[in-house]
């Protein structure tokens, strides 16, 4: 039985590839190793927590005598790693916090592998979930591709771009077998709401302002999370060793087009006449070195691993809002922190 690490689990993207992985592959035991931050919500995984071949494991991966001890305990066959500090605004305000677990934690993951597998790398594998915002802003028309020089803008893609850096380092020096992936933005269910779309989702539903950095310029390119999951799959699975592949959704969005769009679908669910939600609309000051736009190619990915989005944006937009709508419970538990209680009620009393 293959032995799979997948940290930050607990989190958006991570809850969705546990899934999906611990769904698809009865033959792979899969361990989630999380340490549970204000991000990480075990809720999101109560479906398919009892699976004989799903094991979570609370711990940080900034702490490395940790990380050796669980390697050596379980023996791990792959690493997908999706743990970090993933949100622009807080690494603005710490940026240090995105050092230790986006830098020092990747590189501790990496020396406890390298560790175990250094006598041999055969079907071994680290794959690293990383950002299209390592590659920094577009002022022109053109796209993100693999081979785009890195210019990370922010502390957050700063510490990504470091990460990817010693990921690709470790390839080239210890021979570790690695893969590395670049998405976009994504969207959909269970994400956290600092990021837009739920906490514009969650304004709209109690009447509060919506925060428009700037003058809404920016332009973002929006992927459903669960496509994005299976294009993790399809790169762990069929992916070239040693590879890069960017994942996007070709599908653009000025913050304010989209803000709008959102408004006028939930006018629509909430039964609110049209226009509505948009009064909610306030201009705020602008995010400091805000990025202008994000656009990946991605081509490389769909002709060699046959991968493609699964739905257009309106419908992803509409099944995202009707999942948020559906589950009061897990946004207000969100909001209120009682999710955090979560692991204490689960786990300590077992
Ligand atoms: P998230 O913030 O929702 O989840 C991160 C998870 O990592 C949480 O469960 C958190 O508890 C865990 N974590 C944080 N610090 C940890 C530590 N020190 N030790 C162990 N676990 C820790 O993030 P997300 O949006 O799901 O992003 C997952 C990955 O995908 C990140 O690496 C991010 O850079 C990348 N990514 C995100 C997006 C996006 O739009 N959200 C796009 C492209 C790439
Ligand atoms: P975000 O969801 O934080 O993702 P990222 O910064 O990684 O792209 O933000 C998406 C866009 O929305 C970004 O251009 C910043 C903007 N934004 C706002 O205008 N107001 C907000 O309150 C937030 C959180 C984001």
């Amino acid at each position: 039985m293959k032995k799979i690490l997948i940290t930050g689990g607990a989190g958006f993207i991570g809850s969705h590839v546990v899934r999906l992985f611990v769904n698809k592959y009865s033959d792979y035991q899969i361990f989630n190793l999380d340490k549970l931050t204000y991000a990480g919500n075990l809720a999101n995984l109560t479906d398919i927590e009892s699976q004989p071949n799903y094991t979570f494991l609370k711990g940080d991966i900034v702490d490395a005598a940790y990380i050796n001890g669980i390697f050596a305990e379980h023996q791990f066959d792959a690493v997908i790693h999706l743990a970090a500090e993933s949100h622009v605004d807080r690494s603005i305000t710490n940026p240090l916090d995105f050092v230790f677990t986006n830098v020092v934690g990747t590189v501790n993951l990496l020396n406890a592998a390298k560790e175990l597998w250094k006598a041999d790398f055969s079907d071994k594998l680290f794959y690293h979930v990383s950002t299209d915002e390592v590659y920094g802003s577009l002022h022109d028309d053109s796209f993100f591709l693999e081979t785009t020089p890195y210019d990370p803008q922010s502390p957050y893609s700063a510490s990504k771009a470091s990460s990817d850096h010693f990921v690709r380092a470790y390839r080239n020096t210890y021979k570790m077998p690695v893969v590395v992936s670049n998405c976009s933005n994504n969207y959909g269910p269970n994400q956290f709401p600092e990021k837009l779309l739920p906490l514009f989702y969650n304004n709209i539903k109690n009447n509060k302002p919506l925060p428009v950095y700037g003058k809404g310029e920016n332009v973002r390119d929006w992927l459903y999370v669960l496509d994005h999951a299976r294009a993790i799959d399809d790169v762990f699975h069929k992916g070239k060793e040693g590879e890069t592949y960017n994942i996007g959704g070709f599908n653009e969005w000025t913050n304010i087009d989209l803000i709008k769009l959102l408004c006028k679908v939930m006018d629509r669910k909430l039964g609110r006449a049209e226009g509505e939600s948009e009064k909610l609309i306030t201009y705020v000051t602008d995010r400091a070195g805000h990025d202008l736009r994000y656009a990946i190619d991605a081509n490389k990915i769909m002709t060699e691993l046959g991968w493609k989005p699964s739905l257009q944006f309106e419908e992803g937009l509409e099944k995202t809002i009707d999942w948020y709508l559906a589950n009061e419970t897990w946004i207000d538990n969100v909001t209120s922190g009682s999710y955090q209680k979560y692991y204490e009620n689960q786990y300590t009393a077992r």
